[in-house]
């Protein structure tokens, strides 16, 4: 009666929707489901994201302003910091962070913190679907008796909780939260079905999973998937160099072949919210369970090395010249931690800055996406002319290889390059003053 209900409003998109955590995740996916006419409250502590969307603006690059006002003029998307709105919502998506900490555990304080603000006012008819990226167990044994201890309503039959992962990969065009196929995995089949109903109303295709075990750990697979791939392929880019073999065209060689293969680079080592973070999440819930995720550790540890490795190359390059690393200027080009983002979460381009100025190096950096950076411990704003940054440096370090930059000019004005990403593959063959990784 409750799902009937439920669903019934969900089809006439007449259902209100919430988002917790107006993010990278959330802002895109309240924006989808607004595209798809339903009216969408966003949930922020931060009063200044919540201002600028009420004001028809977005503060996320592959958001325009012209979307969020577009919704907001029409009345169908609002935000606030207040959780009371939720006695107001029929469905909700939690899109809050899930970092690691200091010590590299996972911090769920983010997730327990949203659950206990919206435990006060879960009511009969309610969906609710986690979308942070977490370990297996986290929505079942973290979420749920949050939600369930609270006020003594059944799941599956007066409420409904799903986990579904994000797939969003930021910058990128052709993939969007619309047409990602989206997995969703509930406490029970109800919950499975409410949640699968609720997004097919606003995203091509749904792939309901059995439980929100599989739905979790879906992700993580996806995400070690990669962060193993990448880390094979940065241990394959430091033994070609010792037997001063081309890891590119080894790799270019390797992605012709048509099936059984795809294709990783190298790089200075792997950056974001999400594939250097999730990975370690399952390692920690199979150290509870005393086991131990050989793969991630092994790829974790690679991974966390290639800042150092990628300062060593930059320290060989120079010596070639007579240079020592103490007192040249080194300027760093792209600091975000993929093409074409201005996203800093865990970039390594800041593990290398750090190492170089430990050892002396004067740092200085251009990213078109990134005018200043005060990220940990680096404080520095962005070169303004590429080429008169190119020329004052004894070397520029191609760290992220961003769509907008004139390679020909950093080419051209340079006087030695490390390039990290193979920036320069169309431009500079085998030129004694470009050294890649
Ligand atoms: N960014 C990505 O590319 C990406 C891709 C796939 C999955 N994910 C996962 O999605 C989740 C969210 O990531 P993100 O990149 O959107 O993070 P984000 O930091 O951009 O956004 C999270 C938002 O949640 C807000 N928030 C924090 N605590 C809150 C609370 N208690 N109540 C309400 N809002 C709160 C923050 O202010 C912030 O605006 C993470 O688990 C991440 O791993 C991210």
């Amino acid at each position: 009666m409750v799902k009937d209900e439920l669903l019934e409003l969900i089809h006439k998109r007449r259902a209100n929707i919430a988002i917790i955590g107006m993010g990278y995740v959330g802002l895109p996916l309240a924006i989808t489901f607004a595209n798809a006419g339903f009216n969408v409250t966003g949930i922020d502590p931060i009063q200044e994201k919540v201002d600028m969307l009420n004001r028809g603006e977005s503060y996320i690059l592959d958001i325009s302003n012209a979307q969020v006002r577009k919704h907001t003029e029409a009345g169908r998307l609002r935000a606030t910091t207040d959780y009371s709105i939720l006695t107001e919502i029929d469905a909700v998506s939690i899109c809050v962070p899930t970092p690691l900490r200091k010590t590299g555990d996972p911090d769920l304080s983010f997730i327990a913190s949203a659950s206990e603000s919206l435990a006060p006012y879960l009511h009969r008819g309610m969906v609710i679907v986690l979308e942070s990226s977490t370990y297996p167990g986290t929505t079942r044994e973290l979420v749920l008796p949050k939600l369930s201890e609270c006020c003594g309503l059944k799941v599956g039959e007066d409420f409904f909780l799903a986990f579904s992962p994000e797939r969003v990969d930021p910058g990128r065009t052709d993939f969007t939260t619309y047409n990602t196929p989206k997995v969703v995995g509930g406490i029970t089949p109800a919950c499975t079905e409410v949640s699968a109903a609720w997004y097919a109303q606003a995203l091509e295709t749904i792939v309901p999973v059995s439980t929100t075990e599989v739905a979790e750990m879906t992700k993580l697979l996806e995400n070690t998937f990669r962060m193993v791939n990448i880390s094979m392929v940065n241990e394959l880019a430091q033994m070609c160099d010792r037997l001063g073999i081309d890891v590119w065209e080894v790799i270019d060689a390797a992605a012709t072949k048509p099936f059984g293969f795809m294709k990783f680079t190298p790089g200075p080592g792997m950056g974001g919210h999400c594939i250097p973070v999730d990975p370690l999440y399952l390692s920690w819930k199979m150290k509870s369970i005393n086991y131990t995720a050989r793969f991630i550790d092994l790829a974790s540890e690679i991974d966390s090395n290639m800042p150092r490795y990628v300062v060593s190359k930059i320290q060989d390059a120079l010596n070639r010249y007579k240079k020592p690393l103490n007192g040249s200027k080194v300027l760093i080009l792209g600091v975000a931690y993929k093409p074409n983002v201005n996203d800093l979460r865990e970039s390594p381009a800041f593990d290398v800055i750090h190492l170089l100025q430990e050892k002396g190096a004067l740092v200085s950096y251009y990213d078109p996406y990134v005018p200043e950076v005060d990220y940990e411990f680096v404080r520095m704003t962005s070169e303004k002319d590429l080429a008169a940054a190119v020329e004052k440096a004894d070397l520029v370090a191609i760290i992220t290889n961003h769509t907008k930059v004139d390679y020909n000019l950093v080419f051209e004005k340079a006087q030695l390059i490390f390039d990290a990403r193979n920036a320069l593959k169309n431009i500079a063959k085998k030129s004694p003053k470009v050294v890649k990784l």
